[in-house]
Formats: structure tokens, C-alpha cells, sequence
């Protein structure tokens, strides 16, 4: 194959429970994972070795670790797997903020799984490539399924959800980095029972009406370490038509549900001039399964 060019959406938690705490100290998860039309890109070509090469917005985020980014981990791991020892030369645009609770690194992971499978013409089937993500990372077999997944144990369990209706986000991100590690750290309140959730929403409302039952169990440690959240919670809430907000993953960045596109471009536009320190986005939840 010449060329190869995938998308690597963001997600979202819209809620997010701590069930129980393993003896390894990971823990254990409910939690509602939808995509974003916001992503990054990951372009592969041939290439006698493997290499990656990080552009874009965040990239610079990332080019300390160009070794360790979990890019190169996925595609290493697929090869020691497969038995595969072919080489490629992986472009990675980086749109996503990074260690921003939006799985962007999860999500190029779970991408690049896919995309060398196709590439290396390797037909692994999906239990090899599942066994590989979770090895990879909490979110990156939710980030396989490219569209809304229940996510639960450490990340391990995926169950399809259908979202039978369009919605739009704006992403706020108040630009402080928030190690996932520090925020699970700092959780000392009681874990949630687990429940039997809905996995077909019809309507907007249904959504919303099961959205009002749940939290992020995160978001007080968060806020502890970065008391700008509470801020850009409450700023979100008050744009016109914000019909919901929360923080998503372990932070830092929140996010606004709106029923319609103007509604989030509107509310983005407003938050972009009141706060310009601000990283704003609006986006569509979208199904991005291939
Ligand atoms: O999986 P990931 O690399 O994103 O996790 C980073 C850290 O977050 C882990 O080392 C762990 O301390 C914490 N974590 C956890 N329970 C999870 C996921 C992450 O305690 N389910």
C-alpha cells in the first residue's frame, strides 16, 4: 500500500464512575466514551524502518518523547505480535491537547493499530488488535471502537452504546496540565455501585435525563489541583443554550453539550473572546467507526 491517512478523534467522558480499586491500585470504571469530529491525523508510508515524525498544533508537547509516544509503542507491539518486520514512516498531526483528559494520545494509539494492520496487510483479527490496546493503555480500547462505547474495568470492557442523534460540544481547556496519575491519586470519595445503564439513547432527552444521574468522580480531585475547572465549569453552564457541562477523563479540559451546531459555535466564540488564554473548540459528536 502507497499511502495510508487516518483519523484519531478525541473522546469524551460525558460521566465518569469509580467503582472499586484493584490491588494493583487501578481503578475500576463506568463510564460514557463518545468521539469527536476533533482529532488528530496519523499519515502512514513506506518505510524500510519505523519512524514517527510529530506535527501540528501540540506537537511540541511531544517531541521529548518521540521514542516513548505511544504511536510508536502500538505500531512496536503489533509487529512483536504478528511476527510482521516491515517499516513505516508515520506522520502524526497533533490537534488534540495533550494530557488534557480528551485520550488524544489513547486515540492515536488505537488509530495506528488499525491503520498497519490495513497497511502491513497483517489481518489481524479484532481479539489480537484488543489484546494489543489494552496492553497499550486504559482508553485505548475504547478509542478502537471509534464511536460510543460503555467503558468498564480499567478501560478493558467495551459495550456499544447507539446515539440515535446529532450534538455538538464546545472543549474548554483553561491550559493547565493535570497528570492523569495525580488526579486518580487524589480520589477519596466513595466508590459508585455499578448499574444496569441504557445502551440506546433515542433522544437528546434521554441522554440528558441519565446524564443527570451520574458525575465525574474525578472532578473534585481535578479541582483541587486546578481550581481554574470550577471556573470554566461555571462559564460554560452560563453560555446561551448550554444544555449540560462537566469535566471529561481526568481533566483539565471541560465540556458544553448543545443540540445544535450554531448554538456551540456561538457559545466557543464567546468564551474564545472572554477568556483568550482559553484553548476553545467547537466540535460534533460523531459515530467514526471506518
Ligand atoms: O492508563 P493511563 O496510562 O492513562 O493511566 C495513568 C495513571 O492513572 C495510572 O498509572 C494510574 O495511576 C492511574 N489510573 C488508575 N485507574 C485507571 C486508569 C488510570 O488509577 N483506570
Amino acid at each position: 500500500m502507497m499511502q495510508f491517512s487516518i483519523a484519531a478523534p478525541a473522546k469524551l467522558n460525558l460521566c465518569l464512575h469509580i467503582t472499586g480499586r484493584r490491588a494493583d491500585g487501578y481503578h475500576l470504571l463506568e463510564s460514557l466514551v463518545v468521539c469527536t469530529e476533533l482529532a488528530d491525523t496519523i499519515d502512514i508510508a513506506p518505510a524500510s524502518t519505523l519512524t514517527l515524525s510529530i506535527q501540528g498544533e501540540f506537537a511540541e508537547f511531544l517531541q521529548d518523547f518521540t521514542d516513548h509516544n505511544l504511536v510508536i509503542k502500538a505500531a512496536s507491539l503489533l509487529r512483536l505480535q504478528s511476527g510482521c518486520n516491515a517499516g513505516a514512516a508515520i506522520t502524526l498531526t497533533k490537534r488534540i491537547p495533550v494530557g488534557a483528559g480528551l485520550g488524544g494520545g489513547s486515540s492515536d494509539a488505537a488509530s495506528c493499530l488499525l491503520a498497519l494492520n490495513q497497511f502491513w496487510n497483517l489481518r489481524c483479527d479484532p481479539g489480537m488488535l484488543h489484546r494489543i490496546a489494552v496492553q497499550l493503555g486504559s482508553d485505548v480500547p475504547a478509542c478502537m471502537a471509534r464511536s460510543a462505547v460503555w467503558m468498564r474495568g480499567i478501560g478493558e470492557l467495551v459495550t456499544p452504546v447507539v446515539l440515535a442523534f446529532p450534538m455538538w460540544v464546545v472543549l474548554v481547556n483553561p491550559g493547565s496540565p493535570l497528570p492523569t496519575k495525580d488526579v486518580y491519586h487524589g480520589f477519596k470519595s466513595a466508590f459508585t455501585t455499578p448499574r444496569n445503564m441504557p445502551t440506546s439513547f433515542s433522544t437528546i432527552q434521554d441522554l440528558l435525563a441519565l446524564l443527570g444521574t451520574t458525575k465525574n468522580a474525578l472532578e473534585p480531585s481535578a479541582i483541587q489541583q486546578v481550581p481554574a475547572i470550577q471556573h470554566v465549569l461555571a462559564s460554560i453552564q452560563e453560555t446561551p443554550r448550554c444544555l449540560f457541562a462537566r469535566m471529561t477523563g481526568s481533566g483539565a479540559t471541560c465540556f458544553g453539550l448543545y443540540a445544535n451546531q450554531s448554538d456551540a459555535a456561538t457559545a466557543r466564540r464567546m468564551l474564545q473572546q472572554r477568556y483568550p488564554e482559553w484553548w476553545c473548540v467547537d466540535t460534533g459528536i460523531k459515530d467514526m467507526t471506518l
